[in-house]
């Protein structure tokens, strides 16, 4: 199935420095080359180089995000933190919150203030969510989605602003992802979820974990999955570029 409208966020996690944001002339020539201009392309670098690629893609359709933010709105003296006012103000229209790299440091209902708290300064949000390899051999990857997707919910009205990015924790990093029965069932079940609490809003499901050109069209054949979130793979432009030249053809 082709599809012309995908989403591509590229998560550095901890890594680039300075010269690598060269990179991504690279996939600004070839977006500008390419007749497909609905996809929608992220970079989710480190805080510091935030700045530095919003400057360069400003010509571009490339956004720019935050790989995670503080849950407190306003500014203070917490020293080291980053809230959604100052990804906004460098740049950023993008905020990756609950990553599984992060979820052991945070619990749900933090991940859920979060969310309020980028929500409220516009920022989009890419919610992370999904199971740890335990989790998935006790059968409870349904329970663990549903309760993750539930808390981070909490009293958020409008679910247009967030992309949903299911990430088996497993998957990540480790070269493995799910059996395509697997990932459909569970594509199906977050959907569920979702309808359940916020009926007829449109959102996004996207995929994480090991992503790489080799896969991309095994993952695809997921019918409602809209794109992906691609960690290592996402540091080399070619890369990261083979990707999307062959989800979207
Ligand atoms: P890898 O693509 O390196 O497995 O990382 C996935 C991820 O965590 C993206 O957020």
């Amino acid at each position: 199935m082709t599809n012309n409208n995908m989403i591509f966020i590229a998560n550095w996690k901890m890594n680039g420095e300075k010269n690598h944001i060269s990179g991504v002339n690279k996939t600004i020539k070839f977006l500008k080359k390419s007749k497909n201009k609905k996809n929608q392309i992220i970079y989710c670098p480190p805080f510091t180089l935030i700045s530095s690629i919003k400057n360069k893609v400003k010509n571009s359709i490339i956004k720019v995000g935050a790989q995670n933010l503080s849950q407190l709105n306003d500014y203070g003296a917490f020293t080291g933190s980053i809230n959604s006012k100052l990804i906004k103000s460098a740049g950023g229209e993008y905020v990756i919150v609950g990553h599984s790299e992060v979820r052991n440091q945070e619990n749900d209902i933090l991940i859920n203030k979060k969310i309020h708290s980028a929500l409220k300064e516009k920022l989009k949000v890419i919610l992370c969510i999904g199971e740890t390899y335990k989790e998935k051999k006790n059968n409870k990857t349904l329970s663990v989605l549903k309760r993750q997707i539930t808390i981070a919910l909490k009293n958020i009205k409008k679910i247009n602003n967030i992309i949903f990015a299911y990430e088996p924790r497993w998957a990540i990093g480790t070269g493995k992802i799910p059996k395509t029965s697997e990932l459909r069932k569970n594509f199906e079940d977050i959907n569920n979820i979702i309808n359940k609490l916020k009926k007829n809003q449109k959102y996004k499901i996207i995929y994480g974990g090991s992503v790489n050109s080799k896969n991309v069209l095994e993952l695809k054949k997921i019918n409602d999955l809209k794109g992906f979130l691609i960690g290592s793979a996402s540091l080399s432009a070619k890369n990261f570029i083979d990707i999307i030249k062959k989800s979207t053809n």
